[in-house]
């Protein structure tokens, strides 16, 4: 039976997140714009993830002009978002009405499919935001954070699935950060997936491992409606597969995309002259440790960059052994955002300090806490006092003790304000949205 499957293309977000730290500025995308308008992608994934975070804070861009600009460039193409659930764009838990008014003007200002993850799967984390976007008439994708261990397995995903399917979502994605998911669990996956959920189902890889070709393949065959590629100028490594491969690979298939492979060249060739004469490429490489360690590419960067910052690059090899110690210890938890940074933080400060949880972050005793969420199994008791004392952890959603915080930011931040849109950047991140508030003010006079 012959099915159209959808590519949605992720330069703008996901593919400059993972091989330019996130760095692609307005300017350098507005080069080729308008030529990707016309390509016929299922969607355009262009805002959210960190590049609110980078915009602000490394690109002096407003991510909400940011946005609006995109959007008047790309009339035909439906654009999508990356939120984390509860914690928006930011790394902690924001209030519901501060959820409802991000997700309210995200869409306002042009979004129309926010896909919604929350690290620790917690349906308690992505509920606000499901329901917010549906009321603000956009399609709600909520995503599957995939991951390995002795407690994940299939059954437990599409169960999670279903759950979502109750909710409302309109789509499931399948997040594999990690780019760990192996073709025939993969088929495996999809395949009960499509059974038990009637829902389209979207597959997004990272190429880091080197399997995510094969893994989309597979997954195309099982019923997977739609996937994530990058342009192959931000293809491969820690990105996407190359949107052109995986056109040619199901042209003339019955899964063929319809897309212009021709176009696609033109967009290449302006795309290369922009990235080369601003921007340095790492060079692409496959990395299979990932393949043991779980430890996505994004978070081992992370890891050597503050390692080598504080003169500790010979306890590269100690760490690395002690990230699925602590990720254990925690219950298990897939390593994307924030987690990743809380398990590699802690991580560090275990071997560092030569004791184990002797020096503690707050992230991570706020986490067995439970203000994350649920860890998806309990943490060892043991673990669990030598963390947070005798403090018990909470049984509710964390949201649920936060208060408001709209109207308090409104008063605090009254005087830079020259667009609704500011109090939720001031609250996602006060001292960067501040100082950009004050550049904006003075670069006005
Ligand atoms: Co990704």
């Amino acid at each position: 039976m012959k099915r159209k499957v959808g590519i949605t293309e992720t330069l703008f977000r996901d593919a400059h997140q993972s091989l330019l730290a996130t760095r692609l500025k307005l300017e350098d995308m507005l080069e080729v714009v308008e030529l990707l308008d016309q390509v016929g992608f299922y969607s355009f994934e262009v805002w959210g993830g960190a590049t609110f975070d980078s915009c602000l804070r490394y690109l002096n861009e407003d991510p909400w002009e940011r946005l609006r600009i995109l959007r008047k460039h790309l009339p035909k193409t439906k654009l999508q978002m990356l939120l984390r659930g509860q914690n928006l764009v930011g790394y902690r838990q924001y209030p519901d009405d501060v959820v409802d008014a991000f997700v309210e003007k995200s869409v306002e200002n042009g979004i129309d499919i926010i896909r919604i993850f929350d690290a620790l799967n917690d349906i308690r984390n992505l509920e606000r935001s499901i329901i917010a976007t549906k009321k603000a008439g956009a399609l709600a994708q909520a995503a599957i954070v995939y991951t390995v261990s002795p407690v994940h397995d299939i059954q437990g995903y599409i169960k999670l699935a279903q759950e979502l399917e109750q909710i409302g979502v309109d789509s499931i994605c399948i997040k594999d950060m990690a780019g760990i998911l192996a073709p025939g669990i993969a088929r495996e996956l999809v395949t009960g997936l499509k059974e038990k959920v009637n829902l389209p189902i979207q597959l997004h890889s990272h190429y880091t491992s080197g399997l995510a070709s094969m893994t989309y393949w597979e997954s195309i065959q099982a019923g997977a409606d739609y996937v994530d590629t990058a342009l192959s100028p931000l293809a491969l490594g820690t990105s996407q597969p190359p949107t052109e491969s995986i056109i040619a690979a199901l042209t003339d298939t019955d899964f063929d995309t319809g897309l212009d492979l021709t176009l696609l060249a033109e967009v290449n060739r302006k795309l290369n002259q922009v990235l080369s004469n601003n921007y340095k490429r790492p060079p692409i490489t496959v990395n299979t440790e990932v393949l043991i360690s779980q430890i996505p590419g994004g978070m081992l960067s992370n890891l050597k960059a503050q390692l080598e910052q504080q003169k500790l690059g010979h306890k590269y090899n100690d760490i690395l052994a002690e990230v699925p110690k602590v990720r254990k210890d925690m219950g298990y938890p897939p390593l994307v955002t924030p987690m990743s940074q809380i398990v590699g933080t802690q991580s560090v400060l275990n071997v560092v300090t030569g004791e184990r949880y002797k020096v503690k972050t707050k992230e991570i005793r706020d986490y067995v806490k439970g203000l994350y969420g649920r860890s998806p199994v309990p943490i060892d008791p043991k673990i669990q006092k030598l963390l947070i004392e005798d403090e018990e952890p909470l049984t509710v959603r964390p949201a649920d003790l936060l208060e408001p915080g709209l109207d308090k930011a409104k008063k605090e931040i009254k005087d830079f304000i020259s667009q609704d849109e500011d109090v939720l950047s001031y609250i996602l991140f006060p001292e960067v949205a501040k100082k950009f508030f004050e550049k904006r003010k003075q670069s006005r006079k």
